[in-house]
């Protein structure tokens, strides 16, 4: 069961270019995440009106902080009133967060080359999902996009913490002038696995390469969801089981991590006929 904090505490808030880095002390969900797990926050207020919860992907834990417990960071961009509303929000303000929530990355078995590809805010999960790999001994070589330089997540990092790390922009203001897919090709040469984060649209650019050459990817969808927790059935995808039939999915709790053949992208917001 996730772990329900009603008095997290923000430790700190800080803008990063077009995002906001929000950092919580949240000692039981911090010693409970894995890469690719998400948190979903409460906002607005008790007469904020705002009745769903927001969810983002964690995108970092730490083990100390002034409240002496461990710390769960996430990274966002204001989208709507929720996201406005966190970003208002300031140290020492109490915040009530659920998590960890949804299926983690799996992770290879033996030693690998992974390829991570990320778009936008979509990078955020990628970095416990790099220390996790490496620990194994695996490769890492990261890919990361945006529409412009402002909406790349964490490029310098990657540099530092992968093996390899190209950048792909849609106008050319920083790195390749293209897709995050115009930058993958060199990297499938000598991946066996690829995860990735991001758009929809990106997740099936990038699992229609991969698959052209042979290589399992794991995708973390980021469908609207209300509940988190598998109960409202907002968050449905289709996904192609292992019996071949298409199967509605709660991608809050058989997900948000899915194998990407068998997400049927394009049929996403739809039931495609004959789906369980
Ligand atoms: C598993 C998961 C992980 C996520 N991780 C992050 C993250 O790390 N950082 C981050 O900034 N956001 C993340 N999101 C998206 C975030 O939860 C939504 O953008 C959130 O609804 C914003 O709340 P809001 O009240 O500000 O905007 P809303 O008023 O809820 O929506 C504002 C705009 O964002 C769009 N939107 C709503 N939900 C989503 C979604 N799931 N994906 C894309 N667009 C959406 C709406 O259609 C609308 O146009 C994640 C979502 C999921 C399901
Ligand atoms: S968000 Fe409610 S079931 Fe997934």
């Amino acid at each position: 069961m996730p772990t329900q904090v009603r008095n997290a505490s923000v430790l700190q808030i800080e803008k990063l270019g077009a995002y906001y880095r929000l950092r919580v002390v949240a000692p039981a969900i911090a010693e409970a995440v894995r890469p690719g797990h998400f948190v979903a926050f409460a906002v607005g207020g008790a007469d904020g009106g705002l009745l769903l919860r927001r969810a983002f992907s964690v995108y970092a834990v730490g083990g100390g902080g002034s409240a002496g417990g461990g710390t769960v960071d996430v990274i966002f961009s204001v989208s709507g009133a929720g996201t406005r509303w966190l970003a208002e929000r300031r140290p020492g303000d109490r915040l009530d967060v659920v998590g960890p929530l949804g299926r983690p990355f799996p992770l290879p078995v033996e030693p690998a080359r992974c390829v991570l590809v990320g778009g936008g805010y979509g990078a955020a999960p990628l970095f416990l999902l790099t220390a996790a790999l490496r620990k194994r001994n695996c490769r890492v070589d990261m890919v990361l996009g945006a529409a412009t330089e402002s909406r790349l997540f964490g490029a310098l990092d990657a540099k530092r913490v992968s093996d390899t790390a190209a950048i792909a922009t849609d106008d050319g203001s920083a790195g390749v002038h293209g897709r995050v897919t115009d930058a993958l090709d060199p990297y499938l040469e000598r991946a066996d696995v690829v995860y990735a984060c991001g758009p929809m649209p990106m997740l099936a650019a990038v699992t229609k390469r991969a698959l052209a050459e042979g290589i399992p990817t794991h995708v973390a969808v980021e469908e609207a969801m209300a509940c988190g927790l598998g109960v409202c059935m907002t968050c449905v995808l289709p996904v192609r089981g292992s019996d071949g039939v298409p199967h509605m999915v709660r991608s809050c709790v058989e997900g948000p991590v899915f194998p990407g053949d068998r997400v049927m992208f394009d049929d996403v917001g739809t039931i495609p006929a004959g789906a369980v």
